[in-house]
């Protein structure tokens, strides 16, 4: 009980998030919605290597700063070590980001670097299978679920330890475009939980 005068200081050091995206952003836009008024953490830039990323408009809309490099910029590690250390970036978020990350961004935020994969790993993962490309391998294998997975990023696509997965069940009469939209739903559902489930227990994993 707090005796008159008497009160507690506590001091929450607010985590700051970058999210990388390729495309539309759907779960980049949803990331920085759920931590917009969360106390543990905000996204504080997203970053893309496709200037017409839809993405870009998107963040730039809700307030949040942009950075779009090209290619040739976002594999020299060094460039993005030097961006996220000079930002104070204490995780990084791949949602959608389609491009390889460099060795020296991975070493400098080890389980600190989570990637989004719309499929349960290690089935359809690795290069090439991003978007519509997993779906359709799905639906060709006659899979009866398919689902998410949250991982941490290491030097091979799709490989570094998963943190969380989440199914959903495939029926006779799905389609690409059904399936996408329940997958949709559990990525939108379940990633910044997950997100700020890992930047609160850091000990944990
Ligand atoms: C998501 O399905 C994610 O799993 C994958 O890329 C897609 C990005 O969608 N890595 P969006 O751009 O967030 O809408």
């Amino acid at each position: 009980m707090l005796l008159n005068g008497e009160y507690f200081s506590i001091f929450v050091s607010m985590k700051k998030i970058a999210v990388f995206a390729s495309g539309t952003g759907s779960n980049a836009m949803n990331l920085i919605r759920y931590f917009s008024d969360n106390l543990n953490a905000k996204v504080h830039f997203v970053l893309s290597n496709n200037e017409s990323a839809k993405v870009l408009d998107s963040a730039k809309k809700l307030g949040i700063k942009t950075y779009c490099f090209s290619n040739q910029q976002v594999s020299d590690g060094s460039f993005l070590v030097e961006l996220c250390r000079k930002e104070e970036i204490d995780y990084i978020v791949l949602a959608g980001y389609l491009r390889l990350i460099p060795k020296k961004l991975i070493d400098e935020y080890p389980k600190k670097m989570i990637n989004l994969h719309p499929s349960l790993l290690p089935k359809y993962g690795g290069k090439g299978m991003y978007g519509t490309n997993v779906h359709k391998a799905v639906l060709e294998s006659k899979e009866r679920e398919s689902g998410i997975t949250i991982h941490f990023v290491n030097e091979v696509f799709d490989k570094g330890q998963i943190i969380a997965q989440f199914h959903c069940s495939i029926e006779e009469e799905d389609t690409l475009f059904s399936i996408e939209k329940k997958i949709r739903i559990l990525e939108h559902s379940y990633l910044p939980k997950v997100v700020e489930t890992v930047i609160m227990n850091e000990t944990l994993f």
